[in-house]
């Protein structure tokens, strides 16, 4: 049985259901290498505030970078007796140093070091999905450009509505990851604070330097309330958060790759690398990836509301409850960055079907909204003209024909001022070009947002 840090007060030994309960070394052992660095920090800072000597700090660190390169070769088990990892560190430097080794932890509690490891985690996973992010990006964007000259129904309420380029609702979701980027981005001046030094709750009696630990680690600042610096999670519940936006925009393109890929739709095939089988149907080719990424969305919001609700009735400052944060950020770290990884590689496995698409643009009267402004060109007010062209509509259905089909004179019937002109603004594949504003789908518009996003991305032709 290992001896416990606390362990002078009590008479009893732990029972071991209440190791089992209360032990988390089976899931932050993952924060070894930032509890080693940490520790590290804290014992250098000790001897240059003279509470440790030189003699001493050397050897501990020493030591801390062998139990670090020992936990990276796997040489320890994670055995609930730990309780946490700092446990297990402590432990694994008395074992190397002596007593000593107890004299790191002068000034500091386990309450700060889990603080500090969450955020040095923290900072390191909102650093590995901005970077992922961006490679999704790439990959959209790329789609993009090589898909320029397709057109295709663009939908309200899963109802074809008007035709648009086909990269202009690519970069749609460029548009979203961006602002997903950036929130991640601007997180981390959140992140990035050092709470070492709160020494539990009230702050250390020893005059420790904060500064220093704090640019050993990279930090931008320090805490400025010891009380705070041990039980906020706000950092972790923002990373959640922004985890959770995130799935949603790629949940979305997730769908939209699913329902495209059906027969219904047949606007899309994935490559065979990228789908799976039936073990009972053999014709059945299926879009399991992105069903994944949209199903996995929804642990990442249970982690958000999760945490939300552990944290809500804490009364000040650390309660174990906020142990809980762990798995959360963890699993939403792991699920975000593997459907990030999936999707910049599966939309470089997805080919359009230009035929179906034109098809399906051409019809359903998606050029119903340019002939009405064709109309007001012609000085109808634009009520009005939608109001003929409803009813051109509900003729041309009526012979199941498209508008185009119709002649000159038929539509002159609805308004005397149709004209021959007219038959341009009822082509679909012309609509996105009337429509070169900024922000439009027009293809020059269209073509200046690849750029601008190429740019920014550092992408070069
Ligand atoms: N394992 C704990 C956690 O994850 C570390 C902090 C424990 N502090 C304490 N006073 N028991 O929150």
């Amino acid at each position: 049985m290992t001896k416990k840090v606390w362990g002078g007060r009590f008479s009893q030994e732990t029972d071991a259901l209440v190791n089992r309960f209360n032990a988390s070394i089976g899931f932050d052992h993952r924060l070894y290498p930032y509890d080693i660095e940490g520790s590290i920090a804290h014992c250098r800072m000790l001897a240059n505030q003279g509470i440790i000597t030189d003699e001493e700090a050397t050897d501990i660190v020493e030591a801390l970078g062998k139990i670090k390169r020992e936990l990276d070769h796997g040489e320890f088990s994670f055995d609930e007796d730990y309780e946490d990892i700092h446990g297990l560190v402590e432990k694994a430097l008395v074992d190397k140093v002596g007593a000593l080794g107890e004299k790191l932890h002068t000034g500091r509690s386990r309450n700060d070091q889990i603080a500090l490891d969450v955020r040095l985690y923290a900072r390191d996973a909102t650093q590995g999905v901005i970077d992922l992010i961006k490679e999704s990006r790439r990959a959209l964007i790329r789609l993009a450009e090589e898909n320029l000259d397709i057109v295709m129904p663009g939908y309200t309420h899963l109802q074809r509505a008007q035709p648009v380029l086909l990269a202009h609702h690519l970069m749609a979701y460029n548009e979203m990851l961006k602002r997903d980027c950036e929130r991640f981005q601007e997180s981390i001046r959140r992140v990035n604070i050092m709470p070492l030094g709160s020494a539990a709750l009230a702050g250390p009696t020893f005059d420790l330097d904060r500064e220093m630990v704090a640019g050993e680690l990279g930090f931008d600042s320090i805490s400025q309330n010891s009380m705070d610096a041990v039980s906020d999670r706000d950092f972790v519940l923002e990373f959640l958060f922004n985890a959770s936006v995130l799935m949603m925009h790629m949940s979305r393109l997730s769908e939209e790759l699913v329902i495209w890929s059906s027969q219904e739709f047949g606007f899309i095939a994935i490559s065979d690398a990228f789908c799976t089988g039936s073990s009972i149907m053999p014709q059945k080719k299926n879009p399991d990836l992105p069903e994944l990424i949209r199903g996995k969305t929804g642990r990442v919001y249970g982690h958000l509301i999760s945490l939300l609700t552990t944290m809500k009735g804490l009364p000040l400052t650390y309660n174990k409850d906020m142990q809980e944060d762990k798995e959360a950020l963890f699993d939403s770290s792991d699920t975000v960055q593997i459907c990030l990884e999936v999707m910049a590689r599966l939309l470089g496995e997805i080919t359009f079907k230009r035929e179906r698409l034109k098809e399906a643009t051409g019809k359903g009267f998606l050029v119903a909204t340019d002939l009405a402004d064709y109309l007001v060109r012609k000085g109808i007010t634009f009520r009005e003209a939608h109001e003929i062209v409803g009813k051109m509509v509900v003729f041309a259905l009526g012979q199941k024909r498209e508008l185009h089909e119709l002649a000159l004179d038929e539509m002159k019937d609805f308004n005397r001022q149709i004209d021959e002109d007219v038959y341009e603004w009822l082509d679909p594949m012309l609509a996105p070009a009337r429509r070169n504003i900024p922000g439009g789908t027009g293809p020059d518009m269209v073509k200046k947002a690849i750029e601008e996003a190429k740019k920014e991305l550092g992408i070069d032709d």
